[in-house]
């Protein structure tokens, strides 16, 4: 076996581990695989209804109730919906009122105004502060900030960008997003999620969706998380989370579909009397109570079923010859937009890797992409690299679609002149970013409350490492002076 106990710093690829299991050691939940499949699970043998989906009477008395994720007649490709076999339909419960505990969670980006503005130039944030447990519980309800937006859910059009910064889990209530998708991304922290298909376990590095509609637990597991748990999550409102197409790569590459894991049927026996399943809805948080756990599915078949994905098992891809690949191709999902030509939102992944161009600048080009870019890391070097990458792990920086920016770092300027050997790049580290076609208008937390924006984090002399080289060639200035042009 590998060295999975140092696993985040250590494993150039998840095969460094030579792991025999499909997931970490520290996870202890067993998944079905396959990204797009139909999938079922049943906690107890004979749950599930073989050959229809509503019995008159089902199995061990459970109530059939179905969730759609799509239109009803969406076509096949499409069609996203699941069956699930319950104690009690989700219908049975007490009154619904709406609540305040989170003020620092919006859904509302059409226009820039007093509260949402653009961030016009290069941006970071300092690590996001982790609430400190003596100064009192934060949980994942009241843990959750906005950074950011573009477009609002109740028009099914647009995304925005979260923060959790948490020190407890979640007792006695269940979360479910009514607005759209949640793609989170652990940073720091295990967390134990409970959802209503079965549990999942995320660990640093690892991803998960958890879709529009569908309840959650989020329990921090405290032996493994001392400092709370951290991390970031992408709202998507009226698209679903695909591959990428893989066009002359073939059939397999990037990330593998039979990597995405779906969790087995659990049901939570242990907990009795009240419960409060809080729901966002327009970014409004309400509560709705019940005296029954929502963790009942005793079995379920279906597509839409949320799912994780370890980056670390990202099978990268670049030239073998000149030039530096576009961006694209770390792209591990990608959400559509109604435009064919521009996604949503791209989510990529930057880890170890080799970097084997010759002839070539390696690092990034200098570039205004019409996509707006978010990079995080989620762990490696603290405050490294150039505008691009002067964050540290737990923080941020951000780019507004067009806004000029490349690299402009020692490191950067000496790969002009570094001699062209194969060399491993990214080690001991893991970056994602977000590449979107909407420029986000972002919050009064994101701006000023987090208390961790630097707006300006590289000096101005930075970018006189990149000096008029050009203007002081000889050859091009004889040639100028030719043309009469000096
Ligand atoms: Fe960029």
């Amino acid at each position: 076996m590998g060295d999975f106990g140092h696993f985040n710093t250590r494993v150039f690829h998840w095969m460094d581990a030579r792991s025999k299991k499909s997931t970490r050691p520290e996870d202890p939940y067993n998944y079905l695989t396959g990204f797009g499949n139909e999938h079922q699970s049943e906690f107890i043998p004979g749950a599930l209804p073989i050959g229809q989906n509503s019995p008159q009477i089902c199995a061990y008395g459970l109530y059939a109730e179905q969730i759609t994720g799509s239109s009803f007649a969406a076509p096949r490709s499409g069609s996203m919906r699941n069956f699930v076999y319950r104690r009690r339909p989700a219908c049975v419960h007490g009154a619904t009122t709406k609540i305040k505990t989170n003020t620092s969670v919006t859904a509302a980006f059409m226009n820039a105004s007093g509260n949402i503005q653009n961030i016009p130039a290069q941006v970071s944030w300092s690590p996001f502060i982790i609430p400190d447990k003596a100064d009192g519980a934060v949980d994942f309800v009241n843990g959750l900030h906005t950074l950011g937006g573009s477009g609002q859910p109740s028009v099914r059009e647009g995304l925005a960008y979260h923060i959790f910064a948490i020190n407890s889990s979640m007792q006695g209530k269940a979360f479910v997003n009514m607005d759209g998708d949640f793609l989170f991304v652990a940073q720091e922290g295990h967390l134990d999620i409970t959802t209503e298909f079965g549990h999942i376990y995320l660990q640093p590095s690892e991803i998960c969706v958890i879709q529009q509609g569908l309840r959650f637990k989020l329990e921090i597991n405290e032996a493994k998380s001392p400092s709370g748990a951290r991390g970031y999550i992408i709202e998507t409102w009226g698209t679903k989370w695909e591959l990428p197409e893989l066009g002359p790569l073939g059939g397999y590459g990037l990330a593998n579909s039979r990597d995405f894991l779906f969790p087995t049927a659990d049901i939570d026996t242990r907990t009795t009397g009240a419960w409060n399943i809080i729901s966002k809805q327009g970014g409004e948080y309400y509560n709705t109570s019940q005296n029954h756990t929502p963790f009942d599915v005793v079995a379920w078949h279906g597509n839409y079923i949320p799912y994780k994905y370890d980056l670390s098992k990202f099978v990268y891809h670049n030239t073998v010859s000149v030039d530096h690949t576009d961006p694209c191709i770390n792209t591990v999902l990608t959400a559509k937009s109604r435009d064919p030509h521009a996604p949503l939102c791209d989510f990529l992944v930057f880890g170890p890797r080799w970097d084997v161009a010759e002839h070539t600048f390696r690092p990034p080009y200098f570039h205004r992409n019409c996509a707006s870019e978010f990079l995080a890391r989620i762990y490696g070097p603290e405050g490294t690299g150039g505008r691009s990458e002067v964050f540290s792990p737990g923080g941020a920086s951000y780019e507004a679609g067009f806004t000029p920016h490349g690299n402009a770092d020692e490191r950067t300027v000496g790969a002009m002149h570094a001699k062209m050997k194969a060399m491993r790049v990214g080690e001991n580290q893991l970056t994602f970013m977000l590449e979107s076609c909407r420029s986000l208008l972002f919050t009064e937390w994101a701006l000023k409350d987090c208390g961790v924006l630097v707006a300006e984090d590289i000096p101005e002399s930075a970018w006189d490492l990149l000096p008029d080289r050009f203007g002081q060639n000889e050859e091009a200035i004889r040639l100028l002076k030719e043309m009469g042009r000096m």
